[in-house]
């Protein structure tokens, strides 16, 4: 397989007016396994376009064979490791991941390839996430987790965050009543910026009711890439749920 297979859909970005992602979208040329999974995995777990084009249209069950369990999605998943381990742990929720960069989607494929996980329950989308919350049907997502997201440190950066106002708004649509929407960062600033503006929206509830209740992690968390290298470096990370009221 060549390397250009999977980089002209990138290259060839005729709708990225759309796009919110800043960041790296290609980096470091994939591994033969790496790319056949992919090639294997990516066309059949791909949420099809025509499937997000039509705003607040998309019934997320419609895109599982079982539509009666929960249904959440997981924003920016790095490399996976967390949304692998929760499809373990939650054998009977159906998972949407959303990961622009090639290099996690493949890590995360691969991954998901050798351990033989139930591909039934999990959808992806090599892309930004937001093109998919716009396309929710409203109250249809049980949960939505974003862990570690980049944290845009400059003031004129803020507007990139994928928690600001405007997208706790799109959160809100599209989580049902007692939805979760669970955030983590060891980035103290963003930390507080995302529980700040949590708290201050009005469709949302802060689930903690003391100190453990966000520094701690939840029972059975799987830290993920980010969180290690943070700890690693001396770094606290903070764990915010977030209810749908
Ligand atoms: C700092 S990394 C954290 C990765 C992972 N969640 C972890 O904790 O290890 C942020 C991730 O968010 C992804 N990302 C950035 N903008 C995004 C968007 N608009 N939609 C989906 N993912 C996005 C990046 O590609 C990157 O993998």
């Amino acid at each position: 397989m060549q390397d250009t297979k999977h980089t002209s859909p990138i290259d060839a970005d005729d709708d990225a007016k759309r796009r919110n992602v800043h960041g790296r979208r290609l980096g470091r040329p994939l591994s033969p396994a790496r790319k056949h999974a992919l090639d294997k995995l990516l066309p059949t777990l791909k949420i099809a376009e025509e499937q997000y084009q039509t705003p607040a249209q998309l019934e997320p069950l419609d895109l599982f064979t079982d539509k009666t369990s929960p249904v959440w999605l997981e924003i920016g998943f790095g490399s996976g490791e967390h949304l692998r381990h929760v499809m373990k742990q939650e054998s009977t929720t159906n998972f949407i991941g959303a990961e622009p960069y090639i290099n996690g989607m493949s890590a995360f494929l691969k991954d998901v390839l050798e351990e033989d996980l139930p591909t039934d329950r999990l959808r992806v989308h090599m892309d930004d996430a937001l093109m998919l919350v716009d396309a929710f049907k409203d109250h249809s997502l049980d949960g939505i987790y974003i862990l570690n997201p980049d944290p845009w440190h400059k003031y004129r950066h803020h507007k990139r965050r994928i928690v600001r106002p405007e997208t706790l708004d799109k959160y809100a649509r599209i989580l049902k009543q007692g939805g979760k929407l669970v955030m983590t960062s060891d980035v103290a600033a963003l930390s507080e910026w995302m529980c700040m503006q949590a708290a201050n929206h009005p469709s949302f509830k802060w689930t903690a009711t003391n100190k453990s209740g966000w520094q701690d992690a939840p029972e059975g968390w799987q830290s993920t890439r980010y969180e290690n290298k943070g700890r690693d470096a001396g770094r606290y990370q903070s764990y915010l749920i977030f209810e749908r009221l």
